[in-house]
């Protein structure tokens, strides 16, 4: 058996015994652990009683969910350590822990057999798999002793570049196990994000395939790959899944083909004892600045919140069939389709494809096909759906399906009565669920068949969540029928804990607007009971079909363009998107003779080059000047009426120092 160096008296004890915490410490053996039923709320009175002793006793709150429904190699000290003004946030302060073992090992005894993962390939010709806990166990296994023997240790930074395949769920878990930080970076960025990424992260292994496949396109993920490489420093291996059999260069001594090295490998792994504030991933979100903004999340705290917040969310029950349509490499996909699922010993779908591939009804036939019985996505898909006939659902028994949910953006009224009518059959209970990538879980949504839905509102925080508003000056918002800027008072246990590297940057951009509280960039109002309704971003960060994009990486990739002199991006409505990006560009001498749509092709090609396809721009407009102020900031509330065709609202103009430009910008906008 292959063992790695190191293996302490705990963990030996630990991986002869998995049932018990057996640190002989304080821990009880809880026969109703694997239960998961000890904090699932039943109730809108109950959901009050239990939000009431999270708020007034926050530590007894949570010691008590994470005593109860996880395995531990031992307990905590304290539950809590933080400074909201330090940006110092800790959990379960000594506790040691593997999620691995809370998402697979622990499951064994009683759900062996069951279903852990159902991947459904972008072909529907092609079958399905069903992968076992015990499948998902031996999985795991064999990929912890491979990374093991290819020298990754505890701490060191993995690089995960792969299309929704099972072996993606598998790296991860796999890093996890041996203490490795994932940093999954989306199968849809180009070269250059990927080695930012590979270089921000440090990582020392890259883990891609030969190919992915998006409906009927192909992606030859290894030569991004190995073009990022050109770029970044430090990466000594690349493990390659074979998965569309397209040729691939190999190059020696770095490159391996996975299959063989899983193949040899044994399948017994024992696990890396974690502390519970050890990091547990890295995932990269937009900032507002062009350097990668990688979001820390540990291992105690955002385990138990995770698992608390999948259970009472989406209502699982032992034998739902749950499916989230994201992508893994976006938080969604990290909480909700991977760990919040495992942890709670449920069945989570993988789905490789798209939703109109190879008809338009992909979605449907697959929540038939599986019997889908909880079915989380997008507003942008669903607005992209609805616009088909209706035949497109109604062809499918969506009879199976108990609780729909919507995640990434505000989701309107139409879109929102939509999938309520036509998905739902009026019977499901719609989960509008708020969070972010910063948050690690679901911070405000209703709870299904508890809360009572509102079209277009997230209603109610969830247990141990503070939402509260603040005005520009800084002064709390009280009482009902007001909007502000959303902050969260108090730390709950899933918040990042920091920016990878850069811990001034997390603490200015989350912790100093309003001292003492998180900042979330988003506007909210509460209506007249006291339900939060997110009105969007209130920062330089735009969303376009659910990805979160920073106005500032795009701008300096315009930027680079030789003929290009200055540029400002906004958002404006689109009715698929939610937004689109409408970019105000200044050339320079040398591009004033230079054809326009050439120059509009060149643009976005760089972008996509730079930073993936999905920032690409729907309207340039070339521009002699921007609207700025005295002190030289772009006054984007004026580009984005512009953008909209709205020349009448553009608010206090009076720090604008040229307002000729403005009337210059009007006349030649693109409608
Ligand atoms: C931003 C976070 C949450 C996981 C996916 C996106 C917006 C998210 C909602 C919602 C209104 C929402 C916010 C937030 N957002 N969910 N239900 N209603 N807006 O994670 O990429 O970190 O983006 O998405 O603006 O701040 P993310």
């Amino acid at each position: 058996m292959l063992q790695h160096k190191g293996v302490t008296p705990i963990e030996q004890a630990q991986n002869k015994d998995d049932s018990s915490t057996a640190t002989g410490n304080k821990i009880k053996k809880n026969k109703k652990q694997y239960a998961m039923k000890n904090y699932v709320i039943e109730s809108l009175p109950d959901y009050f009683k239990q939000y009431k002793k999270s708020i007034k006793n926050p530590k007894k709150f949570w010691d008590k969910i994470a005593d109860e429904n996880f395995v531990w190699y031992q307990r905590w000290e304290k539950v809590v350590n933080y400074d909201m003004h330090e940006a110092k946030i800790e959990w379960f302060i000594n506790a040691k822990l593997n999620i691995t073992k809370n998402c697979i090992d622990r499951h064994l005894a009683q759900r062996g057999n069951k279903t852990a993962i159902i991947w459904e390939p972008n072909d529907p010709n092609e079958a399905a798999q069903h992968i076992t806990y015990q499948d998902l166990y031996d999985r795991v296994g064999k990929m912890s002793n491979v990374l093991r023997a290819q020298g990754i240790e505890k701490g060191d930074r993995v690089t995960i570049y792969l299309p929704m395949i099972p072996e993606l769920a598998v790296a991860m878990l796999a890093c996890a196990r041996i203490g490795a930080v994932h940093s999954v970076v989306f199968a849809g960025f180009s070269a250059s994000a990927v080695a930012s990424r590979i270089n921000d992260s440090g990582s020392k292994v890259v883990i891609t395939s030969d190919g992915s496949y998006r409906g009927n396109k192909t992606l030859d993920l290894k030569s991004i790959v190995d073009d990022a490489l050109t770029k970044a420093t430090g990466v000594g291996k690349v493990l390659v899944v074979k998965h569309t059999n397209n040729e691939v260069k190999i190059q020696e001594g770095r490159d391996l083909w996975l299959q063989p090295l899983l193949d040899d490998a044994p399948i017994e792994n024992i696990p890396t004892i974690m502390d519970a504030e050890d990091p547990l991933y890295i995932l990269y979100t937009s900032g507002s600045t062009g350097k990668p903004k990688g979001m820390l999340h540990t291992c105690a705290g955002y385990m138990v919140y995770i698992g608390y917040t999948f259970k009472n969310v989406f209502n699982y029950k032992e034998n739902d069939i749950y499916w989230c349509t994201a992508d893994i490499g976006w938080v969604t996909g990290h909480s909700y389709i991977l760990y919040g699922p495992l942890i709670n010993g449920a069945t989570t779908v993988i789905f490789e494809g798209v939703p109109t591939y190879p008809e338009p009804d992909r979605f449907w036939s697959v929540i038939e096909k599986h019997k889908v019985t909880q079915f989380y996505t997008a507003p942008t898909a669903i607005r992209s759906l609805a616009k088909e006939t209706t035949e497109w659902v109604e062809k499918h028994d969506l009879s199976s399906l108990k609780v729909i949910g919507s995640v990434g953006e505000p989701i309107n009224d139409e879109a929102w009565h939509w999938y309520n009518d036509h998905v739902g059959k009026k019977k499901c209970p719609i989960v509008d669920t708020w969070w972010q990538t910063e948050t690690g879980g679901i911070m405000i949504s209703p709870l299904p068949f508890v809360t009572p839905t509102k079209p277009t509102y997230a209603t109610l925080p969830i247990p141990g969540i503070q939402p509260v508003l603040m005005d520009e000056k800084r002064n709390e918002i009280t009482g009902n029928q007001v909007d502000g800027n959303l902050c969260i008072r108090f730390p709950w246990p899933g918040i990042a804990r920091t920016i990878w590297g850069d811990h001034q940057r997390y603490k200015d951009t989350y912790f100093s607007a309003f001292p003492g509280k998180y900042f979330t960039g988003d506007g909210a109002l509460r209506d007249e009971v006291g339900y939060y309704r997110i009105t969007g971003r209130v920062d330089d960060v735009i969303i376009v079909s659910g990805h979160n994009l920073g106005t500032a990486p795009i701008e300096d990739s315009i930027n680079e363009h030789p003929a290009v002199a200055e540029s400002a991006i906004v958002g404006y409505p689109h009715d698929i998107k939610g937004n689109a990006l409408y970019g105000f560009v200044i050339l320079k001498d040398v591009g004033e003779s230079r054809d326009r749509d050439n120059l509009r092709k060149e643009i976005n090609q760089l972008i996509a080059d730079q930073i993936g396809p999905i920032a690409k721009l729907d309207k340039i407009q070339f521009v002699a000047g921007l609207p700025k102020t005295r002190s030289g900031k772009i006054m984007r509330r004026i580009l984005r009426k512009i953008a909209e065709g709205d020349f009448n609202n553009f608010g206090d103009t009076t720090t604008l120092l040229d307002p000729d430009v403005v009337e210059a910008i009007k006349n030649e906008r693109i409608g």
